[in-house]
C-alpha cells in the first residue's frame, strides 16, 4: 500500500502544448488551437469528470511573445479562483469542476503566466518548482526555466532542489515540460542537456513512480530504469518528425492516468474524436 493510503486508485488528466493565440478565434498556421482545446475539455467532461485534477505541462500560450494566450486559456478552461503557482485553479468549462495545475515550457513567459493566471508571491522564484500531496501520492512540478528558447539546461540550483525533494521516500509523480530522456528524434534530442544522465540517475534512485512531459507534440512512452516516462501529444498541430518544417493535423490528445494501490501507473492516451 502507498504511504498514508487513503482510497486509491487516484485518477488525473495529463494535457500539454496547447499553444493558444490571443483569443479563442485566433488561428496559428490556419489551425484553431482553442477550438481543439474546447473539444478536448468537452471530451474530458464526458469521460473523466470525476478525475481528481488536470495538469497541463507547458506551452499554454502560442509563444513567449503572446501572453494574451493566458487570458484565452482562462476563457476556454473557464478558470476560476486564485492560487499561487502551480495551482490549483478551478476549471469550470463544460460543466466541470476540476482542480487545474500548470508547469511552463519553452514557449511560456513565466512572469506573464504568473501575473495573468496566478497570484504572484513576493520574493518567490519565477520558476514553477513545487510539490503537493494528494491521496498518499506526492506530485512535483519540475521547471528548468527555459523561456523563449528550445535549449534547456540542468540549472544547478534546480538540480539541487530536485535532489533534496527526492530524498523524501514517498511515491512521487514528476510533471515537467521537456522529456527527461532521449526520444530518438534528432531535432528534439539535440536540445537536451549534455548531462542528462545526472537527472536520470537521480530519478532512477528515488521513489518516483512516473514522469509526465510535453514538448514533443507526439505521444511517447519511455523508461528511466523501471520508472515509466509518458509524453502526451499536443492540443495544437504537430511537427512532422522527419521534416519538422512541415505541420501535421491530428486529433488532440490527453492521458487519463490511474495510480493503482501498489503504485503502478496506467496512462492510456485518449484521442479526441471529430477534430
Ligand atoms: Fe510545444
Amino acid at each position: 500500500m502507498l504511504a498514508g493510503s487513503i482510497p486509491l486508485p487516484l485518477t488525473f488528466i495529463h494535457i500539454t502544448d496547447s499553444h493558444l493565440g490571443p483569443t479563442p478565434d485566433s488561428l496559428v498556421h490556419y489551425y484553431n488551437p482553442a477550438a481543439a482545446l474546447t473539444a478536448t475539455v468537452e471530451d474530458i467532461a464526458r469521460r473523466a469528470s470525476d478525475a481528481s485534477f488536470l495538469i497541463h505541462t507547458g506551452d499554454l500560450a502560442r509563444n513567449s511573445r503572446t501572453p494574451e494566450g493566458y487570458e484565452c486559456a482562462r476563457v476556454v478552461y473557464g478558470l476560476q479562483g486564485r492560487a499561487g503557482a502551480p495551482g490549483p485553479l478551478t476549471m469550470t468549462a463544460a460543466g466541470l469542476r476540476l482542480d487545474w495545475y500548470y508547469v511552463p515550457g519553452n514557449s511560456d513567459h513565466r512572469a506573464q503566466c504568473l501575473s495573468r493566471l496566478f497570484c504572484p508571491r513576493e520574493g518567490i522564484d519565477y520558476r514553477f518548482n513545487h510539490t503537493w500531496q494528494q491521496d498518499g501520492v506526492r506530485f512535483l512540478t519540475l521547471d528548468w526555466g527555459a523561456c523563449g528558447s528550445d535549449e534547456y539546461t540542468l540549472e544547478p540550483d534546480v538540480f539541487d532542489w530536485l535532489a533534496r525533494q527526492l530524498r523524501v521516500r514517498e511515491p512521487t509523480v514528476i510533471f515537467t515540460h521537456h522529456p527527461p530522456v532521449h526520444v530518438g528524434v534528432e531535432f528534439i534530442d539535440r536540445d537536451t542537456p549534455a548531462d542528462l544522465p545526472r537527472l536520470q540517475d537521480l530519478i532512477s534512485e528515488s521513489s518516483v513512480i512516473a514522469v509526465f512531459h510535453g514538448h514533443t507534440h507526439h505521444a511517447w512512452e519511455n523508461r528511466i530504469g523501471d520508472i515509466p516516462v509518458f509524453g502526451t501529444g499536443s492540443i495544437t498541430f504537430r511537427e512532422n518528425l522527419s521534416r519538422p518544417e512541415l505541420r501535421e493535423i491530428a486529433p488532440p490528445q490527453y492521458r487519463l492516468v490511474t495510480v493503482q494501490d501498489d503504485g503502478a501507473v496506467d496512462a492510456p492516451v485518449h484521442h479526441v474524436p471529430g477534430c
